[in-house]
């Protein structure tokens, strides 16, 4: 199936920022629970709110009837199977636990690929008033402007990303080691709450590296096209090519992404 990715990228667009408009309406300055608003949860402390529901609910219908017969990726309720043709990966609200408690740290994220090649990829913030877009080719955006990642090399002067899957507890590798092991060379680390977002921060220089061991694809999708658009080298925490359909992922400028490499591989104790 052909497609306009140009038309795509603008459509994407758009839709992530209706649906941002849609999580705005749900929004406010005080906690859902101060509001009597409280998440369900789907695991102990993994949450869900209407605002995730009707998010994806607006984003699902807007791509069926765009781009009939496209497969549909998304966190909540859609999951179609993603082959070697077009598949549109969908977070419609990353970042739930900040959104629930009313921290402005969340986006929407939506990607298209080709198979395992990505073509389109936006993450729009709407509470921040940001939407980072990128295609592939074609470099990556912050509202309308040009975006690069870091010209850091040595983790003495990075501020890195990363995060904690909701199930670390069950996880052999919950991130707890490696956290430890870069807090202790690098300039500082910042768990944000979003993927998503993070990776969007790489691609705009505000991040040098970012790095999570348990993610799935509609959290990275667009992200990862982000970073690679604005300079960077995204793969998976060893160093290879399965970052899309996870479960880890490493991204940062190519040397930064070097040394980040060593120290995940525990080569630098
Ligand atoms: C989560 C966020 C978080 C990451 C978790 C994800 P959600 O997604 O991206 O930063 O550490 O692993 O599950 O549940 O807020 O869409
Ligand atoms: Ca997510
Ligand atoms: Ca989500």
């Amino acid at each position: 199936m052909q497609v306009d990715v140009d038309a795509a990228l603008a459509f994407a667009v758009d839709t992530a920022r209706a649906a941002g408009d849609v999580i705005l309406q749900h929004d406010g300055l005080r906690p859902l629970a101060q509001r009597g608003r409280a998440a369900r949860m789907k695991g102990p402390r993994d949450p869900v709110t209407d605002a995730d529901l009707a998010s994806e609910r607006l984003i699902v219908g807007r791509l069926r009837e765009r781009f009939p017969g496209t497969a549909i990726v998304a966190e909540e309720e859609t999951h179609d199977r993603a082959g070697a043709g077009l598949t549109w990966y969908v977070d419609p609200l990353d970042g739930t636990v900040n959104f629930s408690q009313a921290h402005p740290f969340f986006a929407v994220s939506i990607a298209l690929y080709r198979g395992d090649e990505p073509l389109v990829g936006v993450v729009h913030a709407p509470r921040l008033r940001e939407t980072f877009a990128a295609r592939a080719g074609g470099g990556a955006t912050l509202n309308g402007e040009a975006l690069a990642v870091s010209g850091v090399t040595q983790l003495s002067e990075a501020l890195l990303g990363t995060g904690f899957a909701y199930r670390r507890n069950e996880l052999a590798d919950d991130n707890v080691g490696h956290f430890a092991d870069f807090i202790l060379r690098v300039r500082d680390l910042r768990r944000g709450g979003s993927a998503a977002l993070d990776l969007a921060y790489v691609a705009a220089g505000r991040l040098d590296g970012f790095w999570e061991p348990h993610l799935h694809s509609w959290d990275v999708a667009a992200g990862a096209l982000l970073v690679r658009e604005a300079g960077g080298l995204v793969t998976d925490m060893a160093g290879g090519p399965g970052w899309l359909s996870g479960p880890t992922i490493l991204a940062a400028p190519a040397a930064l992404h070097a040394a980040m490499a060593v120290v995940l591989a525990g080569g630098a104790r």
